[in-house]
C-alpha cells in the first residue's frame, strides 16, 4: 500500500533528486516536500514535477511547529535531508548550523512523535566518524567506529543523528540514520568542489584546490544514494545506522584533473590555496551492511563515465547554474508555491 512521505530539504541537491526518485520509482507513494528555500534550495530543481498531483510543497522551516502541524497529521514516514550543508560556511559561522541541524531536528522529531510517525530516516553524513589517515588505505569508516566530528559541520549533524538515536532508544520511534560518503550528480548548488570547478572551467578562470590537494574523498552518485535511503525507508532496523558508500575513493588533485581533461583545460587552471582550517584527511566507506542486509548496490557510480555524465549535466544546464546562483527563480517559486 502507498505512503506519504515527507521529505524535508527537498528542494536541495540531494532532496530534490530523492523526490524526483521516490515519484519515478514507487508509483504508490505521495510525497510533500517541506523546504526553507534557503540559498541552497531551489524548486527550480523540481520545475517538472512541480504540478505533480503526487507532490506537494510546503515552504517551512523544519523548526515551524505550526507548519509541523499541519503536515504530520498526514505523514506516515519522514525522510530528514534539511540541512545546513555546506563545511566551508560552518567554518565561518557554526551558528545556523547547530540551529538547523541540531534543533530543528529536535523540533521535527518531535512533532514526529506526536503524531506517531511510523517511520523516521536521519540522514546523516560520512563526516560524523572525523577523518582517515592518508597513509593507511586498509581502514574504513565502519558503523562502529567511534563518533569524533571535526567541523562545526560535522558536528551539528553528529548531534542531529544522535539526537535520532535518542529518539528510537528513549521513546521507541522507528528511526534509522545513513551515512554517506560525498555526493556526486545534477543539481547540486554551485558551491560545492565539482559544479564550482565545472562551471570555473568552463567560464575560463582558475580553480581553487586546497592546499596540496591530496585531501580523499569517497565519491557517489546521488541516485544510489536515493536508492539506499528508500531501502533504509522500508528494510532498515529500527535504532541502527546505516553506512553509505562506493569505493570510489580519490584526492582532490585527481578529481580536479579529471575535470579540467573533461572541460578541455590545462594544469594552469589550478590556483593552489591555503587549506581550509581543519580540513579532514580522507573519508572512506566500508558500506558492507547495507549490501548484505539490505541488498543495496550501486550502480550509478562508476567512474570515469558517471563523473563524465555529470560535468555534461553542468554544461548543458548552464541556465540552471545562472539561476540558482542569482537566487531569482526561488524567489518566483516561492512566490507561487507557497504551499499548504
Ligand atoms: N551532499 C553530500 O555529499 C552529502 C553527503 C552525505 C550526507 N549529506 C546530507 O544530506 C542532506 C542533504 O544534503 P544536500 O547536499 O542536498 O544539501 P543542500 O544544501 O543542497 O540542501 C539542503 C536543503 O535543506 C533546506 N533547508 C536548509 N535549512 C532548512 C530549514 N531550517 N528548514 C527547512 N529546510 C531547510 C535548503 O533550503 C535546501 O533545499 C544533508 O542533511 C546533508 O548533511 C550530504
Amino acid at each position: 500500500m502507498g505512503q506519504t512521505i515527507l521529505v524535508t530539504g527537498g528542494a536541495g541537491f540531494i532532496g530534490s533528486n530523492l523526490v524526483r526518485f521516490i515519484l519515478e520509482n514507487r508509483p504508490d507513494d505521495r510525497v510533500i516536500n517541506l523546504d526553507a528555500l534557503t540559498y541552497a534550495g531551489n524548486l527550480e530543481s523540481l520545475a517538472d514535477l512541480m504540478d505533480d498531483p503526487r507532490h506537494e510543497f510546503v515552504h517551512a522551516d523544519i523548526a515551524d511547529v505550526e507548519k509541523l502541524e499541519g503536515v504530520m497529521p498526514r505523514v506516515d514516514s519522514v525522510l530528514h535531508l534539511a540541512a545546513e550543508s555546506h563545511v566551508d560556511r560552518s567554518i565561518h559561522d557554526p551558528s545556523l548550523f547547530l540551529k538547523t541541524n541540531i534543533i530543528g531536528t529536535q523540533v521535527l522529531l518531535d512533532a514526529a512523535k506526536r503524531h506517531g510517525v511510523g517511520r523516521f530516516v536521519y540522514v546523516s553524513t560520512d563526516e560524523v566518524y572525523g577523518e582517515l589517515p592518508l597513509d593507511d588505505k586498509s581502514q574504513l569508516f565502519t558503523e562502529e567506529t567511534p563518533l569524533k566530528p571535526n567541523s562545526p559541520y560535522a558536528v551539528s549533524k553528529t548531534g542531529g543523528d544522535m539526537l535520532a538515536r535518542a529518539y528510537w532508544h528513549t521513546y521507541g520511534m522507528n528511526v534509522s540514520i545513513t551515512r554517506c560518503s560525498n555526493n556526486f550528480g545534477a543539481y547540486q548548488f554551485p558551491e560545492k568542489v565539482i559544479p564550482l570547478f565545472v562551471n570555473k572551467l568552463i567560464e575560463g578562470e582558475q580553480v581553487p584546490l586546497y592546499g596540496d590537494g591530496s585531501n580523499v574523498r569517497d565519491w557517489l552518485h546521488v541516485l544510489d544514494h536515493c536508492e539506499a535511503i528508500c531501502r533504509v525507508l522500508d528494510d532498515g532496523k529500527p535504532g541502527e545506522a546505516y553506512n553509505i558508500g562506493g569505493n570510489n575513493e580519490r584526492s582532490n588533485l585527481e578529481l580536479t584533473r579529471m575535470l579540467i581533461d573533461l572541460c578541455g583545460r590545462d594544469e594552469s587552471a589550478i590556483k593552489h590555496v591555503e587549506d581550509r582550517l581543519g580540513h579532514d584527511k580522507r573519508y572512506a566507506i566500508d558500506a558492507s551492511k547495507i549490501r548484505r542486509e539490505l541488498g543495496w548496490e550501486p550502480t550509478r557510480s562508476a567512474w570515469p563515465g558517471a563523473l563524465e555524465e555529470t560535468v555534461q549535466w553542468y554544461k548543458d544546464n548552464r541556465v540552471w547554474c545562472d539561476h540558482v546562483r542569482s537566487g531569482e527563480y526561488k524567489r518566483f517559486y516561492a512566490q507561487n508555491y507557497s504551499g499548504s
